[in-house]
């Protein structure tokens, strides 16, 4: 009889028959930094992730160095929102600012701007909003207008020295725009890491109270696609590697482990998971309530996104994650 549990028998076995590992290497770190002085306040659906201001992130930063955690992902939290998410493209804004600051004093870390408006337009769309009688809303995200703006945001992280650009808009052409005025102001050498595959999910809840950016109305299910599909997937992901991407994401992560798998097969590039806010806060609610063992059950998922096919994992867990390896 074959028996598969010769091989378990004990840890040392196990250890040396296991096929996937996470690493602090693996993993990027969502930081969410608000506009103003003295802020450090704990996300209320997400325990043990803070919004802060830039004069209160020095400890946050050494702590991930000090983990062995490569790379943080940066959310602006602006003063001043309007309809179009000026602010975003602002040089002196928020998310420049931090760049500039994290650059000069942590040169070590790898700086990642998330490339969006959602956070910076009054209403929290994420773009430049035109009438359109065939949405049920009245209104639309114009996918054109938004690409001129998104011109304008990539050149103004890139300026402020980000590392690597991750828009996740989720407009068509997104890639292409991005990496033409990147190569024509000379930021070539800036990759593009694309939400290529995102989901209008509602995984996304606390991360929308974390960063101001719930739409005040209607949902963004004429951008973000449909978590019926998979072909589509597929597609969007071809259409952006065509376009210059230089890493595919894929978000959320749990439930869309299928996705990240046929990424994986179909396309030479890295693959990147977002491990989104709802993922995060179930696992919080439910080890708070002693339902689960919230470090077996993160440590589980984290190794089942990697099991799945993912290169890189962007994570609120990072940090705890890092701890306990
Ligand atoms: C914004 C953006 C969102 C997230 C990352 N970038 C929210 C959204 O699309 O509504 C979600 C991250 C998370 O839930 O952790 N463009």
């Amino acid at each position: 009889m074959f028996r598969p549990r010769r091989l378990r028998r004990n840890e040392a076995i196990r250890s040396m028959v296991r096929e996937n590992h996470l690493r602090a290497t693996d993993f990027i770190y969502p930081l969410f930094i608000e506009e103003g002085e003295n802020i450090k306040k704990e996300i209320v659906s997400m325990p043990g992730v803070f919004r802060y201001s830039l004069d209160q992130l020095d400890e946050e930063l050494k702590e991930i160095i000090d983990l062995g955690i490569p790379s943080i992902m940066l959310f602006g939290i602006p003063k001043h929102k309007d309809a179009v998410g000026s602010e975003s493209w602002n040089d002196q804004g928020i998310v420049q600012l931090a760049i500039q600051y994290i650059k000069k004093n942590y040169p070590s870390l790898y700086v990642i701007a998330d490339v969006c408006f959602c956070e910076y337009t009054d209403h929290g769309h994420c773009g430049v909003l035109e009438p359109s009688i065939n949405s049920k809303d009245g209104y639309d995200v114009s996918n054109d207008k938004t690409l001129i703006n998104l011109e304008k945001q990539s050149i103004s992280m890139a300026k402020a020295g980000a590392d690597l650009l991750a828009p996740s808009g989720m407009m068509d052409g997104m890639i292409a725009t991005m990496r033409d005025v990147l190569d024509l102001n000379e930021f070539e050498n800036i990759p593009i890491m694309s939400y290529a595959v995102k989901y209008s999910s509602a995984f996304y809840g606390p991360f929308r109270d974390a960063a101001d950016s719930t739409p005040s109305f209607g949902d963004r299910k004429t951008y973000q696609m449909d978590p019926a599909n998979r072909i589509e997937a597929l597609k969007e992901a071809a259409l952006d590697v065509e376009e210059g991407a230089d890493i595919l994401m894929v978000k959320p992560a749990l439930s869309y482990l299928d996705i990240i798998r046929e990424l994986k097969e179909s396309h030479d590039l890295p693959i990147a998971a977002y491990n989104v806010s709802g993922e995060y806060a179930m696992v919080k609610a439910a080890a708070q309530k002693g339902w689960i063992d919230g470090e077996k059950v993160m440590m589980e998922k984290l190794v089942s996104m990697k099991r799945a096919g993912a290169d890189i994992i962007l994570s609120y867990h990072a940090k705890e994650a890092a701890k306990l390896l």
